[in-house]
């Protein structure tokens, strides 16, 4: 079974990487690869002298490797981060669709009061043209990161938790 991890923010001390581990850790036995999305911004000039980035391709190869994907977003101004929505318009000009059918959870880690339920919605929207198997629930949508994720990188709400727990007992079930 192989698990990739893609966290919106590239910040080494990210929330939404350490909310990325912990579902890794509830997802169950499984090769975990956490996904570098630290590309070059998407260029039509830069795509046509030099193709495809082999940062971008080996993004590709990843996700069409992959059994399962979680993806774990800031919620920047409403919205995904502009490295993920970057990351996905570069992976969509690869050939092939690496998505087409493949299990996928979002969820989000975000300083506000809503937890990014805002990008959660756009992120939704964004990734509808890829035909993912996208899990619908439960939402994880951890606010006030800075009080809900410990030093160690664990949740300290029981119901973020419990919500993580059913959320990759959810993706695994797609997969099986
Ligand atoms: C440019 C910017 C815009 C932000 N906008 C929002 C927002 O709309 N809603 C929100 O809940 N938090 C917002 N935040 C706070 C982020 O949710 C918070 O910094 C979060 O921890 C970032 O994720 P990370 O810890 O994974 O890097 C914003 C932060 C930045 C830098």
């Amino acid at each position: 079974m192989k698990l990739l991890t893609i966290s919106g923010s590239l910040r080494k001390g990210s929330f939404n990487r350490k909310l990325l581990a912990e579902a890794a850790r509830h997802f169950g036995e499984a090769d975990v690869t956490e996904a570098d999305i630290r590309l070059p911004l998407y260029d039509g000039d830069m795509e046509e002298a030099e193709g495809i980035p082999p940062a971008v391709q080996k993004l590709a190869d990843q996700i069409a490797a992959a059994d399962a994907i979680v993806i774990s977003s800031p919620e920047y101004n409403q919205a995904p981060s502009g490295v993920l929505k970057n990351a996905l318009d570069w992976v969509s000009r690869v050939d092939g669709n690496p998505w087409a059918a493949k299990p996928v959870a979002l969820m989000h880690a975000a300083a506000g009061r809503t937890g990014g339920a805002r990008a959660n919605y756009a992120l939704r929207l964004m990734m509808a043209p890829f035909g993912t198997e996208m899990v619908q629930g439960p939402e994880v949508l951890v606010a006030g990161t800075f009080k809900e994720i410990d030093d160690t990188g664990w949740l300290t709400n029981e119901h973020y938790t419990k919500g993580l727990v059913a959320l990759m007992a959810a993706l695994r079930a797609k997969v099986d």
